[in-house]
């Protein structure tokens, strides 16, 4: 199947290692062109590198309110065109209701929830017909993670802001998904594993309640979001859909 990803626009945030990075690899591979980002200057000029001449690295952060705007004008000036963004980012504290700090949820709402809401709307003010806009989320969406509070406060709102938008951007030929991993073995997944003092011991926990019985790689992450910002999904819109190797106990 051709996915008709060749000579296609997208910005892919959080994309210097681990999902969004795993996703623009996927992307380029099937001939897209991408604007990748991440806090670190040294670590996205490296990850641009890597990932070859179709790929432009920005050093940017999430929760700068100026960041949409700047990687929506770069997208144009760099490759002449915008065809969609899928928006990653560091994951939120660890912590329980009662541990986690205003100061970690502050920080949590400022680059994974609000950062959220500014670059989809600053995304959806250029994008054209068959646009999309995608949200990497979380398992949390549909039921809480022990251990992750904040996540479980923030992920579930902003599956309902992307539900709005793929209500609101439909009429235009917009397309809104959500991907919701839930263990993708990634840096971030291995160091909460390692939280537990027996990075080990956890893995083979949370392994064993996946029907899989295995995390996923990024990869297989990368391949899945790449297709839902691909034409070739082109009836696909305001769904969340898990790749998480059957963990989601709900149909
Ligand atoms: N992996 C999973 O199975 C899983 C499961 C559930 C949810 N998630 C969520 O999916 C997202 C991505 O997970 P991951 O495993 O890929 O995480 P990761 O391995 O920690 O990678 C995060 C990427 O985002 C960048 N980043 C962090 N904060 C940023 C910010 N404020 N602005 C721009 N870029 C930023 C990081 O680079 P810099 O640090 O240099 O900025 C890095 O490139 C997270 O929000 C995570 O909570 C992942």
């Amino acid at each position: 199947m051709d996915l008709g990803l060749k000579d296609r626009v997208y910005i892919v945030t959080g994309a210097t290692r681990g999902l969004g990075n795993a996703t623009a690899r996927a992307l380029v591979a099937d001939g897209a062109k991408v604007i990748i980002t991440g806090r670190d200057e040294k670590s996205v000029r490296e990850a641009a590198d890597e990932l070859g001449p179709d790929v432009v690295g920005l050093a940017a952060d999430n929760a700068d309110p100026s960041v949409a705007q700047r990687l929506v004008e770069s997208a144009h000036e760099g490759f002449g065109r915008l065809d969609g963004i899928l928006i990653s980012v560091g994951g939120p504290a660890p912590g329980s209701a009662a541990d986690n700090t205003d100061a970690q949820w502050q920080s949590a709402f400022e680059s994974v929830f609000l950062g959220a809401v500014r670059l989809a709307r600053a995304a959806a003010a250029a994008l054209g017909e068959g646009g999309v806009i995608g949200f990497v989320l979380s398992g949390s969406v549909h039921e809480p993670i022990a251990g992750l509070t904040i996540s479980n406060g923030l992920r579930p709102g902003l599956a309902g802001f992307a539900k709005s938008l793929a209500d609101e951007l439909g009429p235009r030929g917009i397309r809104v998904v959500g991907v919701l991993p839930s263990r993708i073995d990634t840096d971030r997944v291995r160091e909460l594993d390692a939280l537990s003092g027996n990075a080990a011991a956890s893995r083979a926990a949370n392994e064993a309640a996946i029907p899989l019985r295995r995390y996923g790689t990024p990869e297989e992450f990368g391949r899945t979001a790449a297709f839902l910002l691909s034409p070739a999904a082109s009836y696909l819109t305001g769904i969340m859909v898990p790749v998480d190797g059957g963990s989601r106990r709900g149909f």
